[in-house]
């Protein structure tokens, strides 16, 4: 059928004119509903302002961390001219924590809420995005001469550099020799009959508090004075203030808890005992004690055999010949000997002395343990002890230098940690910290309890 063509006349003329003037329920729905929506929100807002709960304008539920202040939104979007803002502040902030800054030489500081996202509901604030640092770090600049670090990282798993530790000529500074691999061979010689040895009797973490097997029974002077004259200055003082450094890293080695039951410092036939675990001055007024105390009475000592004379040709043998030694030189005789096995075979064993010509003592070189091997990410143990040691660690079963680096390489970690939802976290918040933690400032509390306490 063919359609009749519209003119534009008759089109205006179906369209009734006075369809707004006629009364319609749903006009009259609309009245009422503009009057009464607007007055039901101010009374509802009123009603919040008047409890003083500040929910409503809540973007999303404050952090889990920050649940207490769910109700106290000016703590962080500090009021500016007495009205509400939608930014938060850094120094509502730093009212209750400090976040040091990353380094003097960036270029800018971010604020907070830059990586710290609030409003997210359940999450970790602390779990930032990788763009908080590839901002920068995706081409890397600094205030001062060219960056000492790798210039683009943007990827754990993609281009993220290998870790100093284990890049080309690195070598453990350690100075006290250990053999790994004739430790952990089956049937080793133990204080009573053959034991196979364990990471564990070793390395632990220092809270493990179960006794050490091969260690000195537990006593406040070896758990608190270190030996080491050259303690360095905690490292864990750059640690988060959260992380708990006893359980991430493990203690450094340490004679009286490792090593003592197997390696006696026995100086003498005279004496079952060892010498202290000491320095060289130390065990030098320690041996003078023990031979004076024990001279007096046992006289018949002071015989002696005497030096035999040099003679070259083969004679008839020499009777053999006594000389009295009188007490102060039997001490010295017996101190000398005792120092030549202690200094040259015993000690030597673990350490590097050196002898100087102007001290009657050798010096111990400073054992120079590693306690932290990486100075810029932090790792933990306890998170990581589902795994075997050596699936970390595999090199440790055949070492035979201290020099060796047991510490594992990044393949190892992008096993787990790898982009992917079955996988480890992989982005950089996971191993790395933003703030230089050691500059932190100790903040004081300044809220009251009505403020925070019984909000809702
Ligand atoms: C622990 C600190 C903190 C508290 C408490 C807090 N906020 Fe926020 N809020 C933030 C941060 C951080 C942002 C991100 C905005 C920025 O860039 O500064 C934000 C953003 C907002 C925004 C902008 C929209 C958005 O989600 O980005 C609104 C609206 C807001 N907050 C409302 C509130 C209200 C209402 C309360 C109280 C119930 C509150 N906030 C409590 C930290 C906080
Ligand atoms: C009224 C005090 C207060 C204010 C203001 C405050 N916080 Fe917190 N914050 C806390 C408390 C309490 C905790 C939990 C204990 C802790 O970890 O110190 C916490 C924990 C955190 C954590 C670690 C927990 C996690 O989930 O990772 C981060 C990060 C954090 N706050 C960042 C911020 C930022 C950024 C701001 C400003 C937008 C802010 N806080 C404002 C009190 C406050
Ligand atoms: C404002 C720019 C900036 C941001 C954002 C930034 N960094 Fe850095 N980062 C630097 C500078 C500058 C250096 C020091 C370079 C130098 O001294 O050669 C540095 C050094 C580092 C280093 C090596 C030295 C150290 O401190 O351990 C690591 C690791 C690092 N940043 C990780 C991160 C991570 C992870 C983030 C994100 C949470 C991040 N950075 C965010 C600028 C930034
Ligand atoms: C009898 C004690 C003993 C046992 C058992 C032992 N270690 Fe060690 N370990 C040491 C000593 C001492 C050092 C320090 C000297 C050195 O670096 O070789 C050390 C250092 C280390 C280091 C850090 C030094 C570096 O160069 O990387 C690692 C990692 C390590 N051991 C792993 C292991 C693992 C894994 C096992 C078990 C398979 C193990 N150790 C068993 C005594 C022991
Ligand atoms: C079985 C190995 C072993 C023997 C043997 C041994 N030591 Fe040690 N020594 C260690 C270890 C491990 C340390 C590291 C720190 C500790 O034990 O407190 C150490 C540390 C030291 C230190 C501190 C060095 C520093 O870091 O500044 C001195 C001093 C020392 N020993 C002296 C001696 C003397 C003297 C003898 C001999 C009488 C001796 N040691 C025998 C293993 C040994
Ligand atoms: C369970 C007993 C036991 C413990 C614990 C032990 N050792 Fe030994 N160690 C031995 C035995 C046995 C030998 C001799 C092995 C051999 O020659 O086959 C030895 C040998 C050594 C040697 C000479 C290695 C070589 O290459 O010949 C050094 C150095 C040494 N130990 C250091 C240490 C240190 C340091 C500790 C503590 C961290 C320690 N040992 C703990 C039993 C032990
Ligand atoms: C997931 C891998 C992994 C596993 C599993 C692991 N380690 Fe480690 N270990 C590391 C890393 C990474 C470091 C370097 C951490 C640092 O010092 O910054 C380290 C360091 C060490 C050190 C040097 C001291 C220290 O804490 O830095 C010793 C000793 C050590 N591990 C022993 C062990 C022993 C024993 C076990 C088993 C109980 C073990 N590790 C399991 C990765 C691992
Ligand atoms: C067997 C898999 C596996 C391997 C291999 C592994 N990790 Fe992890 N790592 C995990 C898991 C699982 C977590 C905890 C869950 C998470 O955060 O995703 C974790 C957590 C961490 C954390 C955070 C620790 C904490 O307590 O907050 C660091 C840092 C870390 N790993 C570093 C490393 C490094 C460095 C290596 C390599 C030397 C490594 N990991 C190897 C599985 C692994
Ligand atoms: C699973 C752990 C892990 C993750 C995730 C991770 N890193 Fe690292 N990163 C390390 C370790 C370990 C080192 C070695 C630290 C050292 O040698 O002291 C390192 C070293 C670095 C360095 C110093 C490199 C150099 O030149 O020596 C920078 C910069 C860095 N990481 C940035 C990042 C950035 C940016 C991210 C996120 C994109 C990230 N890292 C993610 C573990 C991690
Ligand atoms: C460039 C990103 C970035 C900025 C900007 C930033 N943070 Fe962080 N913050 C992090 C990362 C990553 C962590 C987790 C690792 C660490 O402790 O450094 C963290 C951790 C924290 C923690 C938790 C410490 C713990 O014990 O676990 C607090 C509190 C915190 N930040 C407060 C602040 C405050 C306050 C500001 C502003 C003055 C701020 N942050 C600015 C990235 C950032």
């Amino acid at each position: 059928m063919a359609r009749t063509k519209l003119t534009t006349k008759k089109l205006a003329q179906r369209i009734d004119l006075s369809y707004f003037k006629r009364p319609h329920p749903f006009r009259r729905l609309r009245l009422i509903l503009s009057v009464a929506a607007p007055l039901a929100a101010i009374l509802w807002l009123g009603w919040y302002a008047f409890t003083r709960d500040n929910h409503v304008y809540s973007g999303g539920g404050v952090s889990t961390a920050h649940a207490i202040l769910s109700t106290e939104c000016n703590a962080c979007h500090v009021k500016q001219a007495g009205s509400f803002s939608a930014k938060a502040s850094n120094q509502g902030c730093e009212s209750c924590h400090d976040g040091p800054i990353h380094h003097a030489d960036q270029l800018f500081t971010p604020n907070c809420a830059n990586c710290h996202e609030e409003h997210r509901g359940h999450s970790l604030l602390a779990a930032t995005s990788n763009i908080s640092c590839t901002q920068c770090h995706a081409n890397l600049h600094t205030a001062g001469a060219a960056t000492r670090f790798a210039q683009s990282v943007t990827r754990f798993d993609g281009d993220h550099p290998e870790f100093a530790a284990l890049r080309l000529g690195s070598s453990d500074p350690g100075t006290i020799k250990f053999n790994h691999a004739v430790h952990l061979k089956h049937n080793l010689r133990g204080p009573s009959g053959l034991v196979d040895l364990d990471c564990q009797d070793c390395h632990r973490p220092a809270v493990a508090n179960s006794a050490l097997k091969y260690g000195a029974p537990a006593s406040p002077e070896t758990d608190s004075a270190p030996l080491s004259a050259h303690q360095p200055a905690i490292a864990e003082k750059s640690l988060p203030p959260s992380m708990d450094y006893r359980r991430a890293y493990m203690s450094p080695i340490a004679y009286a808890k490792h090593c003592v039951a197997c390696h006696g410092l026995q100086f003498d036939p005279h004496f079952q005992e060892s010498v202290p675990h000491d320095t060289p001055e130390v065990i030098h007024a320690f041996l003078m004690k023990k031979f004076q105390d024990y001279i007096p009475s046992h006289p018949s000592e002071l015989r002696v055999a005497a030096p035999v004379p040099e003679r070259d040709l083969p004679q008839k043998p020499l009777p053999i010949a006594f000389r009295i030694l009188s007490q102060q030189q039997w001490v010295d005789l017996k101190v000398a000997e005792s120092e030549q096995l202690l200094w040259r075979k015993t000690c030597a064993q673990c350490h590097a002395l050196s002898f100087a010509k102007q001290s009657p003592f050798p010096l111990v070189a400073y054992s120079n343990i590693t306690k932290r091997w990486f100075q810029h990410a932090v790792f933990d143990h306890d998170t990581h002890k589902l795994l075997k040691c050596v699936e970390c660690h595999s090199q440790a079963t055949t070492s035979r230098d201290t020099s060796d680096v047991l510490i594992p390489g990044i393949k190892t970690c992008q096993n787990c940690h790898h982009a992917g939802s079955n996988s480890a976290e992989s982005r950089c918040f996971e191993c790395h910290t933003y703030h230089d933690w050691a500059n932190a400032k100790e903040v004081r509390g300044s809220f009251v309890l009505s403020r925070l306490g019984r909000g809702n």
